[in-house]
C-alpha cells in the first residue's frame, strides 16, 4: 500500500462517517421535501447534520447552507453577496484558492473591482497591508483562514475586525483550517465561512456556506427552494449526514491531534532542513500542524511527485497542471519566491493515520532520490 501524505488534497473517508452514511444510501431513501415518514426521516437527518456543522464553525444551525462542494460555497459567498450590492471593490488575498480568485475575477464583468492583497514572504496577510487595500468603495473582503499549500494560518479575527470597522463584509474560506485549528465565526467576527466535508474525513461533493444572520446571499441555483431558497436542488442526504458526523469528530480533540501531527511534521522538517538546497516555505509563520511545503532548488515539483509516487509515497505538488508545462504555485509567487524554486515545490500534508515510520521512510526515500539525481539536472528547473 502506498503511503498517503496528501491530506490537504483530500482526506480518507473516516470509517465512522461511512457507517453513518450507509443507512441513507441503502435504506432511508426519502426526499427531504416529502411529507411522508421517509421524507421526514431524511429531513431530520439533515437538520441534525446542520447542527453538527454549525457547531464546528461556532455558528447557529439556521446559518448553514449546504452546497455541492467547497468550490460552490466560495462561489456562493462572492457572487451571492455581490448580487445583493451595488458594484464596488472586492479585497481578496492573492493566496486564495482558485475557487475564490476565479469568481472574484468573474465579477469584473458585473462592474466589481477585485483588489489583491499580497502576503509577506512567509505567506501571512498583514492586517495593515489588508487595511491599506480597503477603500471607501470596498464592500466585500475574502481571506482564507489557512492556506492549502503552505498551511500558513492567518490572523483572521484581526482581519475580520479591520473589515468590520470599515463596514466591509468579511468572508473566510476555512476549508483547510476546519478540524485543525478552532473556528468560531461569531467571536472572530466573520460574516461568511466556507467549509468542505472531504477535507475533514467526510465525503467528497458536500460543502457549506455559513452566513451570519442579517446577511443576504442571492442563490446561484434556482429551483425547488431547498435550503430556505438559498440553494435549490434535492439534498444529498447521505453526503450531508456524513459531513455532519465528520464535523462533529473534527470539532473535538483538535489540540491533541495537532500536537501529534506537529511532532511528526517537525520530525520530517528536521530531516529536510539538513538536505542541501531544500527550502521550507512559510516556516517562520504559524502553520497548520500537518503541512510542509518545500522545494529543492533546480528540481521540478511535478517530476519529484511522480518519482515519489513510484517509490510508494503520495504527495502533492504546488503547481496547477492544466497546461503543457505546469505553472508554479501562485501562492509562492505572491510570497516573492523565485519562479525556478517555486517550480520545484512539493507538499506533504499529514493525517491522523500517518506514523513516525512512514515519515522516516519518506525522508529516507527523498534523500535517496535527491542524492541519486545526475548533477546536470540541478538548476534546469525542467526535470
Ligand atoms: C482552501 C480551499 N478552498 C477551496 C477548496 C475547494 O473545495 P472542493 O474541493 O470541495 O470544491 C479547496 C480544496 O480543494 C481548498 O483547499
Amino acid at each position: 500500500m502506498p503511503v498517503y501524505l496528501d491530506h490537504n488534497a483530500t482526506a480518507p473517508l473516516d470509517p465512522a462517517v461511512l457507517a453513518a452514511m450507509l443507512p441513507y444510501l441503502e435504506r432511508f431513501h426519502g426526499n427531504a421535501s416529502s411529507a411522508h415518514a421517509a421524507g421526514r426521516a431524511a429531513r431530520a437527518a439533515i437538520e441534525r447534520a446542520r447542527e453538527q456543522v454549525a457547531a464546528l464553525a461556532g455558528a447557529r444551525p439556521a446559518q448553514v447552507i449546504f452546497t455541492g462542494s467547497g468550490t460552490e460555497a466560495n462561489n456562493l459567498a462572492l457572487k451571492g453577496i455581490a448580487a445583493t450590492l451595488p458594484p464596488g471593490a472586492l479585497a481578496v488575498s492573492a493566496i486564495e484558492h482558485s475557487s475564490v480568485l476565479a469568481p472574484a475575477r468573474a465579477l469584473e464583468a458585473a462592474g466589481w473591482r477585485p483588489r489583491l492583497v499580497d502576503p509577506d514572504g512567509e505567506g501571512r496577510i498583514d492586517p495593515e497591508a489588508f487595511a491599506a487595500v480597503i477603500g471607501p468603495d470596498t464592500r466585500l473582503a475574502s481571506v482564507m483562514a489557512a492556506n492549502n499549500e503552505t498551511g500558513v494560518i492567518q490572523d483572521i479575527a484581526a482581519l475580520a475586525r479591520c473589515a468590520q470597522s470599515r463596514g466591509v463584509l468579511f468572508h473566510s474560506d476555512a476549508i483547510q483550517a476546519a478540524g485543525r485549528i478552532p473556528l468560531d465565526m461569531t467571536s472572530q467576527g466573520i460574516h461568511l465561512m466556507s467549509l468542505a466535508a472531504h477535507k475533514i474525513g467526510g465525503p467528497k461533493g458536500v460543502g457549506a456556506l455559513i452566513v451570519d444572520a442579517g446577511v443576504d446571499v442571492e442563490p446561484l441555483l434556482h429551483g425547488g427552494g431547498q435550503e430556505r431558497g438559498r440553494r435549490s436542488g434535492t439534498e444529498n442526504v447521505a453526503g450531508i449526514v456524513g459531513f455532519g458526523v465528520a464535523a462533529e469528530r473534527a470539532a473535538s480533540g483538535i489540540a491533541g491531534r495537532g500536537e501529534r501531527l506537529r511532532a511528526l511534521r517537525d520530525r520530517l522538517e528536521g530531516r529536510l532542513s539538513r538536505l542541501p538546497g531544500v527550502a521550507i516555505f512559510g516556516a517562520a509563520a504559524e502553520r497548520l500542524p500537518n503541512t510542509t511545503f518545500f522545494a529543492s532548488a533546480g528540481l521540478d515539483g511535478q517530476t519529484l511527485v511522480l518519482m515519489l509516487d513510484r517509490a510508494g509515497f503520495e504527495v502533492g505538488s504546488g503547481s496547477a497542471c492544466g497546461s503543457a508545462r505546469a505553472e508554479p504555485s501562485h501562492v509562492l509567487l505572491a510570497m516573492g519566491v523565485e519562479r525556478d524554486l517555486a517550480q520545484g515545490a512539493v507538499r506533504v500534508s499529514l493525517g491522523a493515520g500517518n506514523t513516525e515510520r512512514e515519515v522516516d521512510a519518506f525522508a529516507a526515500t527523498l534523500e535517496g532520490l535527491l542524492g541519486s539525481l545526475p548533477a546536470g539536472l540541478a538548476g534546469t528547473g525542467t526535470l
